[in-house]
């Protein structure tokens, strides 16, 4: 595969996933639906239960007006089929008629004000997702309500199933993009699932000290890419048992470079070029392409160091033996202040995945 190819790739991937809608986090998205609905429906109280049609469970997704001691039930099972639409009804949904029947007497202690609710299905084209509901005196909906009321519980399940599709497709993306790291690093004498490794490595780290979603989304994917330069380098030197030669290990280590210019052509990829270009710099500035040093060297490539260290170490590579977890830390540590960010380190160390 070549340069041009790849590059297209990811950027037609990434395109696709934007054009689902990259900012709908369904979190946000049921916020937005609670408040809408209260403010259309005139209610203060707002619950958004989601429907496992396979388990046959309601569980509470999202609420408004509600503290949390107010709902020490979050799943109800034995759930009745509610897959009508209320427009051609002309009525709303009650709990008494989704839940099964001998958990009415329990809960009406517990939760009271459920049977007091209105409720319309999240549907689409007559498949139920879930169930929106509003507190309310028992009356007549007017038509008009109910239309408002039936739309905002489709428009909720538009919006899941879009959640649901995005995150799908970025799972997707993923895949292609691991699978395409994967093809470069088996011209490498690695042992297979590099990638793989590392990627779980890197997000156990990011995990571990805290970063944000965004953060750990461009983490991953750095991880997963952080080699892709190696396209660019002749399977000679890639392939080379002996020593490098000093112009080998030139053009060798040209490839955070190479791998930091392929990525440059996809705007989305922006986030992910500093561990690309930075992966093989040291902490104490003796590294390339930059000799960056301490913590002038991004964190996403701090972390890509350490981590594609030690999956370099344990596992078996054509002139030697894969070394053990915990001998493979201890060479780490010893050349922490060196090459690695102390710090790190240490919380890699923590990781107890690997400390065996
Ligand atoms: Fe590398
Ligand atoms: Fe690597």
């Amino acid at each position: 595969m070549v340069e041009k190819e790849i590059v297209d790739s990811l950027r037609n991937l990434h395109d696709l996933t934007k054009t689902i809608n990259s900012s709908l986090r369904i979190e946000d998205v049921m916020k937005v639906i609670c408040n809408k609905t209260a403010r259309l429906m005139k209610a203060e109280k707002v619950l958004l239960f989601v429907l496992d049609e396979k388990e046959s469970t309601l569980t509470i997704h999202s609420k408004l007006g509600f503290m949390d001691s107010d709902l020490p039930i979050k799943q109800f099972h034995n759930i009745q089929s509610f897959d009508h639409c209320i427009v051609h009804k002309g009525t709303v949904i009650t709990m008494d008629e989704v839940l099964a029947a001998d958990q009415h007497q329990s809960l009406r202690q517990t939760m009271p004000f459920l049977f007091d609710m209105f409720f319309a299905p999240l549907e689409i084209q007559g498949e139920a997702y879930g169930l929106l509901g509003i507190n309310g005196e028992s009356h007549e909906f007017s038509p008009v309500e109910l239309e408002i009321f039936c739309s905002l519980g489709s428009q909720a399940a538009i919006a899941m199933e879009n959640a649901n599709l995005y995150q799908k497709l970025h799972k997707t993306f993923l895949h292609t993009a691991e699978a395409l790291a994967e093809a470069i690093n088996s011209r490498d004498p690695y042992t297979g699932g590099h990638t793989r490794r590392v990627q779980n490595y890197a997000l156990q780290m990011a995990e571990s000290i805290g970063l944000n979603m965004e953060e750990k989304e461009a983490l991953r994917l750095a991880a997963i890419l952080h080699d892709i330069g190696k396209i660019g380098i002749d399977d000679a030197i890639l392939r080379k048992v002996d020593r490098l030669t000093a112009e080998e290990k030139r053009k060798m280590n040209d490839h955070p470079l190479i791998g930091a210019k392929i990525l440059g052509y996809v705007e989305e990829m922006k986030e992910v070029i500093p561990g690309v270009l930075h992966h093989h710099e040291w902490y104490d500035g003796s590294g390339y392409p930059d000799r960056l040093a301490g913590e002038l060297i991004p964190l996403q490539a701090r972390i890509i160091a350490i981590v594609d260290a030690f999956d370099a170490m344990t596992t078996d590579r054509p002139y030697r033996r894969a070394s053990l977890a915990a001998e493979a830390l201890d060479i780490l540590d010893q050349n922490g202040s060196s090459h690695f960010d102390p710090e790190l380190l240490t919380i890699f160390r923590t990781l107890q995945t690997y400390v065996k």
